[in-house]
């Protein structure tokens, strides 16, 4: 004789005919995932329903999700669809020709499958996509660290005001001003080697109320205490090197310590449906 009760519990409040979750998950059917998503893809895709459940089992709405190897996009699409916030990386090419159409379609309420229904999903959201530049240290046939001749000029200003700490705003009237700091605080970025000649027109255009940070190729002629004393409002880095020091050699522990990045908009702690993902915060 079974009692009926004890092949029941209480799921998200209805009782429900349920068993304990085994390590090994057989009740989730693979057959039919292959047009999931409306993208086909060989190796490794995985049932919305597995990525579901996962999911489930250690997020709640509005967390983030992390897929650093992220295939037909399956993880931002399944998380999408239940409310969290996600974030996939890519190397390979299905970065267009499955991610970004497969969650399009997400947004615009046009994926049927996967989970949709169980999650109840109708679309909205977004999300941005970014490519990784290439590196920005190349070494040369010495083996001297340079600037990688991949950057052309705009690439490479935007890079240094990034690490620097700087929005990069270029001027159309101040071929120096690449981007600010604050009102007054200003950055140039060159791969040229500049001598005090051009230094002196760089301050004299300056002005006293002004400073601006010079990254350039090199500089000569001057030491860097000289050059800290006779252009006070100026300084002056050298781009290779002030790249290195902001990298972190020989470490058996890279803690993640990433400075002054622009900060998304504030993510609501608990985000009504409704407003899941309004704005671009997705
Ligand atoms: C098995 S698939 C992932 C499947 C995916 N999670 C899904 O369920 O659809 C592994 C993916 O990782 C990508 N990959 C491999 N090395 C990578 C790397 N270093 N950075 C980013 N993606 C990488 C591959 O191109 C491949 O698309």
């Amino acid at each position: 004789m079974y009692f009926y009760s004890s092949k029941v519990k209480e799921i998200d409040g209805e009782i429900t005919p349920a068993k304990p979750l085994t390590n090994l998950w057989t009740d989730i059917p693979y057959n039919g995932i292959a047009r999931e998503g409306g993208v086909e893809f060989k190796n490794g895709k995985k049932p919305e329903r597995l990525i579901e459940r996962c999911i489930d089992l250690c997020t709640q709405k509005g967390d983030l999700v992390l897929d650093s190897f992220a295939g037909s996009g399956t993880t931002g699409a399944v998380a999408h669809k239940m409310g969290r916030r996600w974030i996939m990386v890519e190397l390979g090419e299905h970065c267009h020709t499955h991610i970004v159409p497969r969650l399009q379609k997400v947004i615009d309420g046009q994926d049927p499958g996967g989970v949709t229904q169980v999650t109840g999903w109708q679309g909205g959201g977004g999300f941005r996509y970014y490519e990784l530049a290439p590196t920005l240290l190349a070494t040369d046939r010495w083996g001297n660290l340079v600037i990688n001749p991949e950057y052309d000029a705009g690439m490479l200003s935007a890079a240094m005001c990034k690490l620097e700490g700087f929005a990069y705003a270029p001027s159309e009237a101040l071929w120096w001003q690449h981007g600010h700091s604050s009102e007054r605080d200003f950055i140039y970025v060159t791969t040229q080697t500049l001598g005090a000649e051009q230094l002196d027109a760089l301050a004299d255009e300056l002005g006293p109320e002004r400073s601006l940070l010079v990254c350039c190729g090199a500089y000569r002629g001057v030491t860097a205490a000289q050059a800290a004393q006779r252009w006070q409002q100026l300084t002056i880095k050298k781009i290779p090197k002030m790249v290195k020091d902001r990298c972190e050699w020989g470490h058996d522990d890279y803690s993640l310590n990433v400075a002054n990045l622009p900060m998304a908009a504030k993510w609501p702690i608990e985000p009504a449906q409704d407003d899941l993902f309004g704005g671009d915060a997705a």
